[in-house]
């Protein structure tokens, strides 16, 4: 194995560094591969009108949302909480794309006054929308296409099983539904699933979109979801974001001269704007050697990196502390009281006891799913930015582990 994977820096300032300067276990994030990978899908779309809303539960963090917005980009926030957070970052509730699932009226009547965009994912709350708000609040609706897409079953959101959006097939429920309370529709969504290679997926999605949107009269934007495939392991076949880019905006461009008016095409990555840009450093305590195994034990585990136990995920895993060292095999675990692997049989540079290493990918849905399972802290966050390396968050302390518990008197 080559070192050349090896992140041994970000901008020149090493891994092993920030691991000292901010101890471990820590997430660091490199600002300026959030930027470029903005600036790449701004290329790869240059053809349409386009709005870039970042999945910000991918990576909630106010100062990469604050990057993202100095990018261009705008954001799509899945609960009441997000949305509010968006709005701490600087975006203005018009920017906000709130794409819940399955929440109550009350949550997205706060969210209206808020000012966010509303993206409505069941007949039900369509009508109590409807009901509600009759023609004042222009609405998005997202639709589920029946498109089987995505890395994995768990990450596959718009096949016809699947809770997310109203059915396509329901199109003639909504259509009475909007008539009835004369909706205005502005916006059509869809979202099929996270990892997807294939730019057929998206134009399969585009076509449901098309189709629909015929029957909307007063529509504004296509959202098309996020879900593009970023790379994990070395030699992944990515998405090919310039040929996505090119076929879906051909088509959208076409379909908006039948439709006989300029429209915006959205789209909510999440992956692919903060995936590659995070790592997460960590300290190996333990190199354990049984009959069968050589276990390299680290400072974390499942409750800061949950994608490799709950979707087989693969980590790229690097020892910056001795980034030429020989590879050897190891099974990296955490320190969870479960089976917590992150990496089995995985080809490392020799680990010695209090070497960093370094596990990839960690940007998205890392710290965003992290949590304080065994009464672990959560890490802090730092993020490199013009060749600096700046805390984002604080480490968890043990205080804020029980702060909110009431203390019986016993
Ligand atoms: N838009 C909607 C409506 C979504 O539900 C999602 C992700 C995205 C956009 C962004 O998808 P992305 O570009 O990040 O693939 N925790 C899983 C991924 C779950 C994604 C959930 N929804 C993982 O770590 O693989």
């Amino acid at each position: 194995m080559s070192a050349s994977h090896n992140p041994i820096s970000i901008q020149g300032v090493s891994l092993e560094t920030i691991a000292k300067e901010f101890g471990t276990p820590v997430y660091v994030y490199d600002g300026e591969k959030i930027t470029n990978q903005i600036l790449t899908l701004k290329k790869a779309f240059e053809k349409v009108p386009l709005k870039i809303k970042y999945a910000t539960k991918a990576l909630t963090n106010i100062s990469i949302l604050k990057l993202v917005k100095r990018a261009g980009g705008e954001v799509d926030a899945v609960s009441l909480e997000e949305v509010k957070i968006c709005l701490e970052a600087g975006y203005e509730g018009k920017d906000v794309m709130y794409t819940p699932s399955g929440v109550s009226m009350d949550e997205i009547k706060e969210v209206v006054g808020l000012g966010a965009m509303i993206n409505l994912d069941s007949i039900s709350i369509l009508e109590q929308f409807g009901q509600t708000f009759g023609d004042s609040i222009p609405v998005c609706i997202r639709i589920n296409p029946h498109i089987m897409a995505g890395g994995n079953a768990k990450i596959s959101v718009g096949h016809i099983a699947s809770k997310f959006g109203i059915s396509i097939q329901q199109l003639d429920e909504i259509l009475e539904v909007v008539a009835r309370y004369q909706m205005k529709v502005t916006g059509l969504h869809l979202h099929t699933g996270s990892d997807i290679l294939d730019a057929e997926v998206f134009l399969k999605g585009g076509n449901v979109l098309f189709d629909a949107a015929m029957k909307f009269p007063d529509l504004k934007f296509l959202d098309f979801g996020g879900g593009f495939k970023v790379g994990y392991k070395e030699g992944d076949v990515v998405t090919d974001i310039m040929a996505v880019g090119n076929r879906v905006s051909e088509a959208f461009l076409e379909f908006c001269e039948k439709y006989g008016r300029d429209l915006e095409l959205w789209l909510e990555p999440g992956k692919f704007v903060v995936s590659e840009s995070g790592y997460l450093l960590v300290e190996a305590n333990v190199v354990k050697k049984t009959p069968q195994i050589t276990f390299v034990g680290v400072n974390s585990g499942l409750n800061h990196l949950i994608r490799p136990m709950m979707y087989d995920a693969y980590h790229g895993i690097y020892n910056v502390s001795n980034p030429y060292g020989k590879p050897a095999t190891y099974n990296v675990v955490g320190y969870i009281c479960e089976t917590d692997t992150i990496a089995a049989g995985r080809a490392i540079e020799e680990v010695r006891r209090g070497d960093i290493l370094a596990i990839k990918n960690a940007g998205a849905y890392g710290i965003s799913m992290a949590s304080n399972y065994n009464s672990r802290l959560r890490p802090a966050e730092v993020l490199v930015w013009e060749g600096k390396a700046q805390l984002i968050r604080k480490r968890e302390e043990f205080q804020d582990l029980i702060r909110n518990q009431v203390i019986l008197d016993i």
